[in-house]
């Protein structure tokens, strides 16, 4: 398949995306999944991989329209970079079924490259390039950093009550600290924990400086 074509595609419609799901977002993802990945894959499987994580953001119905495109259009796209049947069928079930959201509605079965572009994908939501992410998310939708809930108790609030009390610093207790026990991998997850370590440190920094009550644990 001609990789070149399907690169500058996603490559040109997440440039100016703002909200941290941008193309330097699809190259550290593309670095995480080769980091992860068995040696033995063939060179088609890579390229599956590749195609996926470049493309996976594209279609994300929280990136506004003038970034995202359809599943149609991803269709048209692999068919012009002469995407065989069975590299397309796979490149699009890995992209319709790796989001976290997805999978709140029920586990999405993945094959095992699916699993590998997940686990790279959630490694960029963890570690010091996670925080940044998770604040420049906040910030381009307007929460607020924390607010004077309990962090960790907004997990349990329904949506309305979610979105109400909405701050970056729930969302690291409602989705980016859990993310280490939901890894496919066996390097994803060691490489998880250690992101996670560090996050909980800077979360006790964190407290300390605004002289909040709260620990992490
Ligand atoms: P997925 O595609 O797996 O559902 P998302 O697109 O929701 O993942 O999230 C990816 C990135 O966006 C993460 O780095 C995450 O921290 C950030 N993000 C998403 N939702 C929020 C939020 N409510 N507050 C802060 N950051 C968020
Ligand atoms: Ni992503």
């Amino acid at each position: 398949m001609d990789l070149e074509q399907i690169y500058n595609f996603a490559k040109e419609k997440l440039e100016t995306e703002g909200t941290g799901h941008d193309w330097l977002h699809a190259l550290r993802v593309e670095k995480n999944a080769q980091a992860i990945s068995p040696s033995e894959l063939s060179p088609s499987d890579v390229e599956i991989i590749k195609a996926s994580v470049w493309l996976h953001d594209t279609i994300d119905p929280k990136l506004a329209p003038t970034h995202r495109v359809t599943i149609t259009d991803i269709q048209g796209l692999l068919n012009q970079a002469r995407a065989n049947k069975k590299e397309s069928q796979e490149i699009i079930e890995i992209i319709q079924n790796i989001s976290y959201s997805k999978n709140l509605e029920g586990k999405r079965s993945l094959s095992s490259l699916g699993q590998i572009v997940q686990d790279a994908d959630r490694l960029d939501a963890l570690g010091a390039i996670g925080i940044a992410r998770a604040f420049y998310y906040g910030g381009s939708k307007n929460h607020a950093l924390y607010n004077d809930k309990k962090a960790r108790d907004v997990r349990q609030l329904t949506e309305v009550n979610y979105r109400e009390h909405a701050s970056v610093l729930n969302h690291f207790y409602e989705k980016l600290l859990s993310l280490k026990d939901l890894m496919n991998t066996s390097l994803g997850k060691k490489m998880a924990i250690e992101r996670t370590k560090f996050m909980e440190e800077y979360l006790t920094h964190f407290y300390q400086e605004i002289e909040m009550k709260e620990s992490i644990d």
